[in-house]
């Protein structure tokens, strides 16, 4: 039984671990344990039933599952509510569990004195070890309250334990840096100010205990389910416990909760481990791929990208000649980029007019598609629903539209301004623009972009609080995307944001993939698809093969890293010669003979690309029967010996043989002894491994 209760105690089971906790005798709902699952439902501690110490209540000490402000207790709340009266801290009381179907569990709470009530939702996916947790705050009284804080989890690690945390930073042209450190006494604040996920950080968490590696040592994970504004506070209190908060950012945040209204967090996501990062990475890869992706489990084709052979200089001649070759290279899905669309010839005009260029296209699209078609390739397109140009019919006709302050300056960046995607009016807007290009069209394909951060964040006539939008916008972009995809369900998604600007696993339930960095530089890319891979399965990663660093790095190389998530080529084809475009082609070919071990297996990281120069990744089928070992040497001073490449998650009794090399050996053999691999300076290889 996944969730068994006993008298105001819980426990949720998963196949290899366990959450509990209980009320205790002051009636705090308190965390009580997780970790590997025990063996028997006596096992799990009763609910801490700690005293309080001077200057400081009982729900300073024990570790509450949600707490609110109340009495003497001053740690990072999950809630943070004002009522109508100008009361300002909130008392929750236990009610009720309900139990839904064989994984699901409720918990209803309320507020001592005020017609408040929360729900804390626990959602199990047994299988994968993973929590799911979101909150529901409901307004049963007669008067508003306005909601200043409301996080989805606090997930609480072991009492008394010393903590490390793990976390992604980065920026335009260089995210998904994985940073690690500890967690001293205090707060540790990660988040986003941005409107989107952001760059800079992601809405990730690992914690350890300081020791844990790739293959071992316990690892607690979670990660939040949104695209918008979120925070993390990790916090070691006084009182020897550490918890890590997470949900939506408070910061700027209020919302006017209405009588009758019900506020709903997104989801976290949290799962424990005794086997390290490597096995947290593959948790998560496994509920994107299971839970979250619209079609986690269907391949993604290789596509073309125009972008960088044509930028804004688009028309049917130019990208004809590119699809041809792209053709003859075995690609199978060509993507026009930027540029196509109504007055479009620079970043300075366009955005907002979603319909074909008079000029480039006086005939429409059609002309091209068809002859994309014609070569066997499906057709793709790039927009950029959420921006407009000043310098565009759309603005002409709606500039309140856009987010703003009245009595400010618009601040532009690349010439955009937002739309407010919280108003209904904007997304229905977008629905029906939208919506009609990709009925008129032959389209199996939408890039999503999305390139700027927010500024004078206002909304002027905004129907509750203005600070909702932080909250609204998210939705109405998941509102749009949600209806287009319904409207829709032959186009295949992916979210752009300047690269990896909105990765997280909200998007991921609209995007069947991401467009990881802006930086295409393969040695850049290796780090960035290291830290991405943190989260990430490489089915979600797509990676193209372009000109940076050509001349420099060779063509192999090139490939091999691309070929490392979802492969695409986004090279100038013209500027290419024939045995580069023989290679491609080879190289095409192998991806697509390797493609579902890549994109559906159980990936292993050997080494660290952002700290070590000789480094390789391993894809390894869910049967065990195939794998596939890319390994990366950038530069090494010589002399040097170059360490066997020990292979990981095989079948320990099988007998395998990997490529190149003679006999088969068993898997405990290669796990072992290794492969040894003799690169040189920014050589590369892939070997297929395939059990006999
Ligand atoms: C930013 C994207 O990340 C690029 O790939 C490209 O689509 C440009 N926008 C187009 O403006």
């Amino acid at each position: 039984m996944p969730i068994h209760s006993t008298h105001h105690s819980w426990v949720l089971e998963t196949a290899h671990t366990a959450y509990s906790f209980g009320l205790n005798s002051q009636g705090l709902l308190a965390h009580c344990y997780w970790g590997p699952v025990l063996p028997r439902a006596e096992d799990y501690p009763p609910a801490p039933d700690l005293p309080g110490w001077p200057f400081n209540s009982q729900g300073q000490v024990v570790p509450e599952e949600f707490p609110a402000p109340a009495g003497l207790k001053y740690i990072e709340p999950c809630l943070k509510i004002t009522y109508a009266d100008g009361t300002r801290d909130t008392v929750l009381d236990f009610e009720s569990d309900q139990r839904i179907g064989e994984d699901e569990l409720v918990i209803h709470l309320h507020d001592r004195s005020y017609p408040l009530r929360v729900r804390l939702h626990y959602r199990l996916h047994p299988q994968l070890d993973i929590i799911e947790r979101r909150v529901e705050i409901e307004n049963a009284g007669d008067q508003p309250a306005t909601l200043e804080r409301v996080f989805s989890a606090q997930w609480h690690l072991p009492r008394f334990g010393a903590y490390r945390l793990s976390h992604l930073s980065g920026r335009w042209l260089d995210e998904f840096h994985l940073q690690r450190h500890p967690l001293k006494s205090g707060l540790t604040v990660l988040e986003s100010r941005r409107l989107t996920t952001s760059h800079h950080a992601s809405p990730w968490f690992a914690v350890d205990r300081g020791s844990a590696d790739e293959e071992q040592g316990e690892v607690w994970f979670g990660a939040l389910a949104w695209s918008g504004n979120w925070k993390i506070s990790a916090e070691v209190t006084d009182f020897y416990s550490t918890r890590v908060s997470i949900g939506l950012n408070d910061w700027d945040f209020a919302w006017k909760l209405n009588p009758g209204e019900v506020f709903t967090t997104p989801s976290s996501h949290a799962g424990y481990t005794q086997n390290g990062f490597g096995d947290a990475s593959r948790r998560l890869h496994d509920l994107i791929r299971d839970q979250i992706l619209p079609h986690g489990h269907t391949p993604h084709k290789i596509l073309y990208n125009s972008w960088e052979a044509t930028t804004f200089n688009v028309d049917v001649p130019s990208q004809a000649r590119l699809a041809e070759l792209a053709a003859g290279m075995g690609i199978e899905l060509f993507v026009m980029d930027d540029g196509w669309f109504h007055g479009r010839h620079s970043d300075n005009a366009g955005l907002g007019d979603w319909w074909p260029d008079e000029e480039k296209f006086p005939d429409g699209l059609t002309p091209l598609i068809e002859q994309v078609n014609r070569l066997g390739m499906d057709f793709g397109l790039w927009v950029e629903p959420e921006m407009v140009n000043p310098d565009s019919d759309l603005y002409r006709a709606h500039p309140d539209w856009v987010i703003h302050f009245p009595t400010r300056e618009r601040t532009e960046s690349r010439n955009q301004l937002i739309l407010n995607l919280g108003r209904p009016d904007v997304q229905d807007y977008l629905i029906e623009t939208l919506g009609r290009l990709l009925a008129q069209n032959n389209i199996a394909f939408i890039k999503w972009d999305m390139n700027r951060n927010v500024s004078e964040p206002g909304w002027p006539d905004a129907p509750g609080d203005a600070r909702e939008i932080w909250v609204r916008y998210v939705r109405g972009v998941y509102r749009v995307w949600g209806e287009l995809r319904r409207r829709h369900p032959q186009v295949v998604w992916q979210s752009c944001s300047g690269g990896g600007g909105r990765v997280d696993l909200g998007v991921l339930a609209l995007a069947d993939q991401a467009w990881t960095s802006d930086n295409t530089e393969a040695t850049a890319r290796l780090n960035i698809q290291a830290g991405f891979s943190q989260v990430f399965p490489a089915n979600v990663m797509e990676a193209w093969v372009t000109d940076a660093g050509r001349g420099r790095i060779s063509l192999d190389f090139r490939f091999h890293v691309a070929m490392c998530g979802s492969l695409g080529v986004g090279g100038d084809l013209l500027a290419w010669d024939a045995d580069e475009r023989e290679s491609a082609a080879r190289w095409i070919a192998l991806y697509k003979d390797i493609r579902e071990t890549i994109q559906f297996g159980d990936q292993y990281r050997l080494g660290n690309p952002q700290e070590e120069p000789f480094t390789a990744v391993q894809y390894v089928s869910k049967d065990r029967s195939e794998a596939v070992l890319f390994v990366f040497r950038t530069h090494i001073p010589e002399p040097i010996f170059l360490p066997p490449v020990r292979l990981r998650g095989l079948d320990p009794l099988r007998l395998y043989k990997v490529e190149g090399l003679s006999g088969a050996r068993t898997g405990l053999a290669w796990m072992n002894t290794g492969v040894q691999v003799m690169l040189s300076d920014f050589e590369s290889s892939v070997m297929r491994i395939r059990a006999v």
